[in-house]
């Protein structure tokens, strides 16, 4: 079943925007994310850092936050937006965050402040990953 390619133009936009919010005065490393839902809703996410620094969440985290609290269920595509020369993938802990969400199909695009560099399936970032299906009914 062929699958609606995502608007990256839309979801680099929300995710910068978002990025712009973040709340990042320990690291300076600044996230925007922006998510795809079931419902064709993005939703957008920052990185917010705490004072205690174990605290802080990231972009992916809020996200998918703003997903579940708008009535989105399902993650179609996820964009996270960092600055710097390396690709901002998302950490192993927000990896499982998106899969409980996601499909091992579910594209990862990962944007710099100049557009989309990279593409990766979820199952690319997270192999052989545990997801809801693994529990019993
Ligand atoms: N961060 C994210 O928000 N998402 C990522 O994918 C990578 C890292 C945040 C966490 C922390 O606030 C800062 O970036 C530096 O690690």
């Amino acid at each position: 079943m062929a699958e609606t390619e995502p608007d990256l133009d839309a979801l680099f936009a929300v995710a910068k925007a978002a990025q712009r919010q973040a709340y990042a005065p320990y690291s300076r490393f600044r996230v925007g994310a922006a998510l795809l839902a079931d419902d064709g809703a993005i939703y957008a996410g920052c990185n917010v850092e705490n004072a205690s620094y174990a605290v802080g969440a990231c972009a992916e985290a809020g996200a998918i936050s703003a997903m579940i609290a708008g009535g989105g269920r399902a993650i179609r595509a996820v964009l996270v937006l960092g600055d710097g020369e390396a690709l901002v993938t998302p950490c192993g802990a927000c990896r499982q965050r998106i899969r409980e969400f996601a499909t091992p199909e579910t594209p990862i695009l990962i944007a710099g402040p100049e557009g989309v560099r990279a593409r990766f399936s979820l199952a690319e970032l997270l192999p052989a990953s545990f997801g809801p299906a693994n529990l019993p009914a």
